[in-house]
């Protein structure tokens, strides 16, 4: 991870200081450079766990990652990330989108480096990523469940990418393709589970710990998990808390009273055992592994996913 923090500094330089200072802005606030190290973790299932690809890989996937928050903070009007103002409160929309462009040019970059494979399945990973981000924008369709289409946003705007980075991992570190695929769905349960322990982790934490502002989907009206389960409990205690939902949630009383009944709200212990029950659907995949330190490692990793504390 240290080699991979250095070259990520160096990755995010242009010859314009602007756009130095601009892309190392949220670099620099922290992050928890998940994904690259679900990359090196998902390298020691091969025999090449340390070749430079894999370091490369593990740069992909982080700079994808830190271009897509630049974007969601201009879609979702966050102004605070990773502890920090967010690049569009900081500066502009302008500015933020621009910078993300020039992160996703900067991975793109990287990946030709790791030959034709590689830039397909990022390009790909990309597609979903920016389906699901879109997805969201758009309500489920007539008849569609809400919580099926909640899913559907998860698998493309966070597990897509958490899939690549485990591939990335297995591929270059030298697995074999069985592995691979194995790893490959073991990520995809890992994302969308992460996403879903965000979003119970947007209405539960405070920002001290989250470095966001709590209740931001909820703002928005994105409705996340917790909200999808409250809404489709019967209990006519939840008749205020229902209305809510519905209201404008941009009013701060409405929203600070909504963010405090779902606090209480059964569906959070509901959305933390379905977190939990896919976090053992993604270690049950690690039976492919031999056991021993490595599969050991990404059985924790997968729990620390579902119990989630920031
Ligand atoms: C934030 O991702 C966006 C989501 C997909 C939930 P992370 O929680 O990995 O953000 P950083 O990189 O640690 O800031
Ligand atoms: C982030 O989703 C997904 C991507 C950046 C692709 P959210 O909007 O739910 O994440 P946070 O809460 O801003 O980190
Ligand atoms: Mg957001
Ligand atoms: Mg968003």
């Amino acid at each position: 991870m240290t080699e991979v923090e250095e070259a990520l500094a160096g990755h995010v330089r242009s010859r314009a200081p602007f756009i130095t200072e601009a892309a190392s802005h949220l670099m620099a606030a922290g992050g928890k450079r998940f994904r690259p190290l679900l990359v090196l973790l998902a390298a020691e299932a091969g025999d090449t766990a340390e070749s430079d690809e894999v370091i490369r890989a593990a740069c992909v996937v982080e700079l994808t990652h830190l271009a897509s928050l630049y974007h969601d903070d201009v879609m979702d009007e966050a102004d605070l990330r990773r502890g920090a103002d967010s690049a569009n409160a900081r500066w502009d929309n302008h500015v933020a989108i621009l910078t993300g462009d020039f992160l996703f040019s900067k991975s793109s970059e990287l990946t030709a480096d790791l030959g034709a494979d590689a830039v397909r399945i990022q390009a790909q990973t990309f597609t979903q990523l920016v389906e699901g981000q879109i997805l969201e924008t758009v309500q489920p369709g007539p008849g569609e469940d809400p919580l099926a289409h909640y899913l559907e946003v998860v698998a493309g705007k966070t597990g897509a990418l958490i899939a690549t980075s485990a591939r990335y991992g297995a591929r270059f570190g030298g697995a074999t393709p069985e592995v691979e695929e194995a790893l490959t769905q073991y990520g995809e349960i890992v994302g969308a589970s992460f996403q879903l322990s965000d979003d119970i982790l947007d209405i539960a934490s405070e920002s001290a710990d989250s470095g966001k502002t709590p209740g931001t989907d909820l703002r928005e009206g994105v409705p996340t998990l917790p909200v999808l389960m409250a809404r489709a409990s019967t209990d006519s205690a939840d008749a205020r808390l229902l209305e809510l939902l519905d209201a404008d949630l941009t009013d701060d009383a409405l929203h600070a009273e909504a963010l405090a009944l779902l606090r209480q709200h059964p569906a959070m212990d509901q959305a933390r055992a379905y977190v939990a029950e896919r976090a053992a659907e993604a270690k049950a995949l690690l039976a492919i592994l031999p056991a021993g330190p490595v599969r050991e490692a990404l059985e924790a990793f997968a729990d620390v996913v579902a119990d989630r504390s920031t």
